[in-house]
Parts: structure tokens; sequence; C-alpha cells
């Protein structure tokens, strides 16, 4: 988080500054400031992680895949509080399936849920909805091919 906030800043240096340079050092500022925003778009820091929510859509899979080459992994949702900051009008892959074992939901880490955030009714024992999506009623399980956005933490 700090070294991001860090980043931040010098983004809006640069951003202030680059008016004020030559010409030459103007042209590698733009490009790093290009670099710097292309690398924190999407990611937003809150308290001790760093969340990227993606604007694409794409399967669990595919999603998980996404998060892990951006050196992180599906969010793992550990309490209330991160459960509740994540209220937001759309829907969203996080880092839970019971594929390998029906009603066994594991997170991306290999541990097992023990008690979740699960809208109600849910999650649907029984039917081909293995994987979690988080929805502003709490999660609910869908085929892991479908496709939605998704959380990396
Ligand atoms: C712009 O450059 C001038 C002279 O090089 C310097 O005195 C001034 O502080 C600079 N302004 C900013 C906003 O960096
Ligand atoms: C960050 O955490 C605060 C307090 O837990 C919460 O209100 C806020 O919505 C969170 N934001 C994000 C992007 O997680
Ligand atoms: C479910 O998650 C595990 C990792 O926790 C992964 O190996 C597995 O491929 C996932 N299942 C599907 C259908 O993507």
């Amino acid at each position: 988080c700090d070294e991001i906030q860090g980043l931040l800043k010098e983004k809006d240096k640069l951003e202030k500054d680059i008016s004020n340079t030559t010409n030459q050092n103007n042209q590698l500022n733009e490009e790093k400031k290009q670099l710097l925003a292309q690398f924190l778009d999407g990611w937003k820091c809150n308290q001790s992680s760093l969340y990227y929510i993606s604007s694409d859509t794409k399967n669990w899979a595919e999603s998980r895949e996404d998060c892990l080459n951006r050196g992180a992994d599906l969010i793992i949702i550990n309490n209330r509080e991160e459960q509740e900051s994540f209220k937001t009008n759309a829907e969203f892959w996080i880092g839970l399936n019971d594929s390998d074992v029906e009603g066994t939901w594991k997170w991306v880490d290999g541990s097992t849920l023990t008690s979740g955030f699960w809208a109600s009714g849910q999650p649907n024992m029984g039917k081909e909805e293995n994987c979690a999506v988080l929805n502003p009623l709490g999660w609910y399980g869908y085929p892991c091919d479908n496709v939605f956005k998704w959380i990396c933490e």
C-alpha cells in the first residue's frame, strides 16, 4: 500500500513538473508517467491489501490466470469488513470454488471455507454452480465457465 501511494504521489508530481522541464526530460517523464498510469490502472489500495478490479469479463479460470499474471490471485475474503467494501452494483468472481468436492468450498490458497457470506438460499447443492461470485446481496454459486468481472488481491 505504501509503495503504491508513493507511486501515486510521484505520478502527481510528474504531472505537475512536466510543463517545467526540458524537451528531452519531458519526453522521458511523459513515458514514465504513462507506464505508471498503465501499471496503476485498476488497482486500489485498502488498509494492508491491494486490489485489482477488472473491467473485462472472463470465466473463473481465466480470471484467476489474469490475477496470477499480475503477481496476485483472486481475492480471498477474510472478514465482513472486506466483504462490505465490495458492495458495488457489479458481480465479481472471487477465489472460491467447490469443483473438486461438491459442497467443500476451497479458497485459492488451498484453505477450506468455514463460514462465508452466502446470499440466502446459496450455495445451491448438486448443481453445476461450482465457482463463487460476489454480488451486492452476498455470494452466489455460478457455473465456472460463465463470465464475470473479477477482483485480484
Ligand atoms: C520550474 O522551473 C524553475 C526554474 O528551473 C524553478 O524555479 C521552479 O521552481 C519550477 N517549478 C516547479 C513547479 O517545479
Ligand atoms: C476500504 O476499506 C474501507 C473500510 O473497511 C471500506 O469502507 C472501503 O469501501 C474499502 N474500499 C475498497 C476499495 O476496498
Ligand atoms: C478451483 O480452484 C482450484 C484452486 O483452488 C483450481 O485448481 C481449480 O482448477 C478450480 N476449478 C475450476 C473449475 O476452475
